[in-house]
């Protein structure tokens, strides 16, 4: 372990030479003007995947190519883990926010500021780099690995889901191996054995038949953005609970465990709150901070639109208004169950002045998996020896909804070892990635693989 320690340590600077050049893609997977981007992207990421001698495809798909990259010399007596990730990013609006421009990565100190750089990059790169450590140096590793990184993870997953059932052979594992999510600190690496689940939902209200003047006949009928404005106020209570009636049916209580491990992780409300830049936190009575963001469910207005958004005032009454939604589950939860829910509950609620339209969007399954498995401690052993600190267990709000179709079609579970820490900035302005968690993250994936292959041989 000694020989590929060392390499990485000797290389790191080339690594991060490595991170900035794939940071500069613009692989935005919302905005078709990017596709060019994706796949130039996803071909250099195979080519990476080439250079340290992993087999590697690039599938072509309806949409954006998945990369399917193999250590050399498959052996079937050894286990085999399946690394996932995307080179996929969220778009960068607004971009007067950044204080550097977000495909022209800049290093501060020991952070590197780049649209997508923590969310996924840097975090299945540091994977990459490890196996280059273990191959490079001539290391036999202890397991078989499959890279298997996609360009639509922040849109949904559309080809990964079709390409799956598929390839079951090509992607079959013992277990999934993802790092697309955070630690509290460097000091607390964790072990993600739970994330939320999520449903998307569009609701559209449509009033006259075009926007009218709201002095000639505003008070004579209904105003679409004031009805999807009571609508909406309707499905939380002051307290922070889903008024929705059956929301919670299914939710399955935190263990005194669970809280116990949980109130491991550092925390301050006073920082938290200037964190958020919020006068107040708000959040379900009865559950701390930490609790309502992982594992207690929600209900979000991501977007809201209606009426005449330009400059000065305009006297009408919108013909029509809108809102996205997401809910955040978790587990038992399921993302259909609750749609159909939500959306009778709003059907019920509409008044008759008004005409609702409600669309369902993307949704993925909460996950949770058991912390105390074999192969659970295995990785914690790997996080604290990567990270230098004693290893905790979190859940994590943010949803990854491939992994359970992995649980589906591959009979795996996934084994969350995040990278990021809270203020890297994911789907924000100035997202950035720490080159000590970079650092720290090559050196655990390089001792997860004896750690894994050998708990696996054990159970
Ligand atoms: N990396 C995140 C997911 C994440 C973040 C998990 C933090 C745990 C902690 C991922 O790229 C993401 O943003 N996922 C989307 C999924 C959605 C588009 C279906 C999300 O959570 O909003
Ligand atoms: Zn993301």
């Amino acid at each position: 372990m000694e020989a590929i320690l060392a390499y990485l340590a000797r290389n790191e600077s080339r690594f991060v030479d490595d991170l900035c050049t794939y940071a500069r893609f613009p692989s935005v997977s919302a905005q078709p003007k990017h596709s060019a981007d994706l796949q130039k992207c996803a071909d250099w990421i195979a080519d990476r995947c080439r250079s340290i001698g992993l087999e590697t495809v690039v599938h072509p798909t309806a949409s954006n190519p998945i990369v399917v990259a193999r250590t050399p010399n498959y052996d079937r007596r050894k286990p085999t883990f399946l690394v996932y990730g995307h080179y996929d990013v969220q778009p960068p609006e607004p971009f007067e926010l950044w204080t550097s421009p977000p495909f022209e990565p800049v290093i501060k100190g020991r952070n590197v500021f780049a649209r997508g750089i923590s969310d996924n990059k840097g975090q299945h790169l540091a994977h990459l780099n490890a196996v280059e450590a273990w191959l490079k140096s001539g290391r036999e590793l202890p397991c078989n690995l499959t890279f298997l990184i996609e360009g639509e993870e922040e849109v949904g997953s559309t080809a990964l889901y079709e390409f799956l059932p598929h390839n079951k052979a090509l992607l079959a594992c013992d277990a999934v191996v993802i790092s697309d999510n955070g630690i509290p600190t460097l000091k607390h690496p964790a072990l993600t054995y739970a994330l939320r689940g999520i449903t998307a939902m569009e609701v559209h209200i449509d009033g006259p038949s075009r926007d009218l003047h709201s002095g000639i006949y505003g008070g004579s009928l209904q105003n679409p953005a004031m009805a999807l404005c009571q609508l909406l106020g309707k499905l939380r209570d002051a307290r922070g609970r889903i008024t929705i009636p059956g929301f919670y049916d299914d939710v399955v209580r935190l263990t005194a465990y669970e809280r116990r491990q949980m109130s491991k992780v550092p925390y301050n409300a006073t920082a938290y709150r200037r964190f958020l830049g919020v006068p107040q936190l708000f959040g379900e009575a009865g559950f701390t901070s930490d609790e309502q963001r992982t594992a207690r469910p929600t209900l979000e207005i991501n977007g809201l639109t209606s009426g005449y958004q330009g400059a000065g005032s305009k006297t009408i009454i919108p013909s029509w208004a809108s809102a996205k939604l997401t809910l955040r589950l978790v587990p038992n939860q399921s993302p259909e169950k609750i749609r159909s829910i939500v959306t009778r509950h709003l059907r019920k609620l509409c008044p008759p002045t008004v005409k609702l339209t409600v669309t369902s969007g993307h949704g993925g399954a909460p996950y949770l998996v058991s912390p105390t498995s074999a192969i659970a401690k295995g990785a914690l052993r790997a996080l604290e020896a990567g990270f230098g600190h004693d290893a905790i267990l979190t859940r994590e709000g943010g949803s990854i909804p491939i992994v359970s179709a992995f649980k589906q079609h591959l009979k795996a579970d996934t084994l969350l070892l995040g990278m990021a820490l809270p203020d890297d900035n994911p789907h924000s302005p100035n997202e950035k990635f720490s080159l000590d968690a970079y650092a720290a993250g090559m050196r655990m994936s390089a001792q997860l693989w004896p750690e894994l292959a050998c708990a696996a041989a054990a159970s």
